[in-house]
């Protein structure tokens, strides 16, 4: 191979190794879990990211770890329109541009199984940050994106969204909600090159998923997600995050990606097929 050969070989495994070279995120929830281990692959990949929660103390010790060139925090209660206005204009102010937003945050409720013992306040709590949140994320992003016709937007969903009897009443809703506001803005944004994509987990063992794990640990610890021998982690639900916010997904939107492990394609109660075990 020659000079120019190597050069061009040089170049495009740099462009493979850092998939946001020159791009601006802002992580909702990035303080911790999810968003938290997106925020630091997107700087891996060579973007600027903007973390925006209501843990202070925790969300700022988290950019200064990633470096505060690279990572800025802002206080962002998603639920207060005023805030998330406010989030990206600081992103506008700091890097002039917002090319990828990831509606990350979120919340669980108390596992009640009976809709009898459900009260609205928990639902209407529910509702306001998982969707309300989200709404106004896409919105202010949307805002920033339109004039320079081009954006990804990605919304934290589950699998909750697409099937049910999993977990609470109020998630469940909250999830399946994402999946319609993912179909109904792609359909809107895409006259702008704005692509907006779900992205659907299965369950992890983080602080959302505690209180039930803690409740049910019979039911979670024997899950079953039909991939012998993995266990998903927030590295997984980051790549996949990745994927979305990289031009790689250039002609994706409105989709939603379901990463389960073949989960929710499978009803366990007939099949033809030997079922994998939990840590097989
Ligand atoms: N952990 C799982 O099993 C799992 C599975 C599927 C989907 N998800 C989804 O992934 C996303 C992240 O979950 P996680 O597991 O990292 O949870 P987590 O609890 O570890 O992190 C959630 C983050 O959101 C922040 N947050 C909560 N309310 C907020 C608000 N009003 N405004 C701004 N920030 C707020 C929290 O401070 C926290 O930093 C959520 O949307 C969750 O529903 C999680």
């Amino acid at each position: 191979m020659d000079i120019c050969g190597l050069r061009s070989f040089y170049s495009l495994l740099s462009s493979l190794n850092r998939r946001l070279e020159m791009k601006v995120a802002l992580i909702t929830g990035g303080a911790q879990g999810i968003g938290e281990t997106t925020a630091r692959l997107f700087v891996k990949h060579g973007a600027k990211v903007v973390i925006a929660d209501i843990q202070d103390d925790l969300g700022q010790a988290v950019c200064e770890d990633i470096g505060l060139d690279k990572a800025l925090f802002v206080h962002c209660d998603v639920t207060i329109e005023s805030n998330v206005e406010n989030a990206i204009n600081v992103t506008l102010m700091k890097y002039g541009k917002l090319d990828i937003m990831v509606n990350n945050a979120g919340i669980v409720d108390d596992g009640k199984l009976n809709i009898v013992d459900n009260d609205t306040f928990s639902f209407e709590r529910v509702m306001s940050v998982n969707v309300t949140g989200v709404f106004l994320g896409t919105k202010h992003a949307a805002r920033a994106m339109i004039p320079a016709c081009s954006g990804s937007i990605i919304m934290m969903g589950s699998i909750s969204g697409s099937i049910g009897g999993v977990v609470s009443h109020a998630y469940s809703t909250s999830k399946h909600a994402l999946v319609g506001l993912t179909k109904n803005t792609a359909a809107e944004l895409g006259q702008y090159g704005i692509r907006v994509n779900c992205l659907s987990p299965y369950y992890i063992p983080s602080p959302i998923a505690k209180n039930y794990i803690n409740d049910f640990p019979e039911k979670y610890t024997k899950a079953y997600s039909n991939l012998k021998g993995v266990t998903l982690d927030e590295n997984d639900v980051a790549k996949a995050a990745l994927f979305l916010a990289s031009d790689e997904s250039r002609y994706m939107s409105g989709h939603n990606l379901v990463l389960d492990g073949g989960f929710t394609v499978i009803n366990p109660v007939f099949g033809l097929f030997a079922r994998a075990t939990p840590n097989e």
